[in-house]
């Protein structure tokens, strides 16, 4: 006979987050309240709040006078906050994520320059540094504020309001990371005029993803949108990046998972080849873009099942068209040893990200998804071969 189980005491309780997420423009102006709100929002007893800067080299070259312009507004707002150690300039985009040893370094830069966990790590630039310092600001002490200053699109609109950091090995997109969500989000659109055409766009293709499995009349937006936002207006790119942040927060807030722990990943539709795109392509091919084909991929294969009508199908193809996204990639051409496109090993690294249960999000309509956790190799093989001969028309 065997032993009754002993009981268990079940621990549980519930830990609240909240966090500002502000958009704004001139972040530096010495008169701008924004940020200097953002750092003090919890500051005890009149003390000054103690602030490392760390901003991307991308950021930095194309506003050179960033650093300066910081510099005055720390000294501007020295009663309230005091600066730890210069502003640091750190390498932007991917290669930030690809290199362990700088998150590594970083960490105990913060430990050794004396951050506590009522220390804010500032950081301003795009995805790939936020996912970076925001991962090694996860480590000392087990967690510094962190308080993102996005400077891209896909930043403002996706990644930067959202609560996952993290970097990549061995070839695998974000595989060590944590959930730790900020002390605070300001976005300066001003920023973004800077940003090369690939990386303006960037944040548009998150958007047309959330809008395609969330919300039919953001997707009918973008699609009046799409011409200003091709010619890089500015009054259609904030429209863009603030509803694709509000839709995305309301996720996070709302949807029941805000670390993720089930397998289910909404917002990842467009993902599993997209990461896959971005690591084949040895970061050629940046996240907005990936998501971009990923999109297309996703929407053919859901058409060609018969989950999406053909109507539908086309309206989110010709969109992704409007907006300019590459119709294909020569990265998506390389093979596997069994001879089949390398880029189906992206379902494989998906699957066990998400815990060894496949979900993928696909729509059922623009504005309505649902998840399955089928991906038959050999229809994702047929619908990227007829993406391939398109795109040669
Ligand atoms: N944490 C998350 O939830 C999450 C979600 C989506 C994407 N991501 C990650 O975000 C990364 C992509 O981010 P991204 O699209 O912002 O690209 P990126 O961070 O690679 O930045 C693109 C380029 O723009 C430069 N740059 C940044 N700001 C600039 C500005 N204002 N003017 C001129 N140049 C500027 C950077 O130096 C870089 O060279 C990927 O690593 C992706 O995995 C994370
Ligand atoms: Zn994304």
């Amino acid at each position: 006979m065997n032993a009754p189980a002993p009981r268990a005491q079940v621990q549980s309780f519930a830990v609240r987050f909240d966090y500002p997420v502000v958009f704004t423009r001139g972040v530096f102006d010495p008169a701008n309240p924004a940020l200097a709100e953002v750092l003090t929002r919890r500051a005890a007893d009149r003390r000054r709040v103690r602030a490392a800067l760390f901003a991307d080299a991308g950021l930095v070259t194309a506003w050179p006078d960033l650093m300066e312009r910081a510099a005055a507004y720390f000294r501007a707002h020295a009663d309230r906050i005091e600066t730890v150690g210069s502003p640091r300039v750190v390498p932007g985009g991917e290669p930030i994520k690809n290199d362990p040893r700088f998150a590594w370094k970083l960490a105990d830069e913060l430990l050794r320059a004396g951050l506590d966990r009522h220390a804010c790590v500032l950081v301003a630039g795009g995805g790939a540094v936020l996912d970076a310092v925001g991962f090694a600001a996860a480590l000392p002490h087990r967690g510094l504020r962190l308080v993102r200053l996005p400077s891209t699109t896909l930043a403002q609109a996706d990644s930067g309001v959202g609560v996952k950091n993290g970097i990549n090995r061995g070839g695998v997109k974000n595989a060590l990371g944590v959930f730790a969500p900020p002390f605070g989000v300001v976005n300066d659109l001003d920023w973004l005029r800077t940003l090369s055409d690939a990386d303006w766009m960037g944040g548009v293709a998150e958007a047309i993803k959330v809008a395609v499995i969330r919300d039919a009349a953001f997707f009918r937006e973008l699609g009046a949108l799409a011409p200003d936002l091709r010619r890089r207006d500015d009054a259609a790119m904030e429209r863009a990046v603030r509803r694709c942040a509000e839709l995305h927060l309301e996720h996070i807030r709302a949807a029941g998972d805000p670390f993720e722990q089930g397998t289910a990943r909404p917002l990842d539709f467009g993902h599993w080849s997209a990461h896959a795109l971005e690591s084949l392509s040895r970061n050629r091919v940046g996240h907005g873009a990936a998501v971009a084909f990923g999109i297309r991929l996703d929407t053919r294969y859901a058409w060609r099942r018969g989950w999406l009508d053909a109507a539908a199908a086309d309206a989110v193809t010709g969109l992704l068209d409007r907006c300019g996204f590459p119709k294909w990639h020569t990265a998506l051409e390389r093979r596997s040893r069994d001879g089949r496109p390398a880029v189906l090993e992206g379902i494989e690294r998906f699957r066990e990200h998400l815990g060894g249960r496949l979900a993928l999000t696909f729509p059922r309509g623009i504005g309505v998804a649902f998840e399955t956790d089928e991906a038959d190799p050999a229809l994702v093989e047929r619908c990227l071969d007829e993406l391939r001969q398109a795109a040669r028309q």
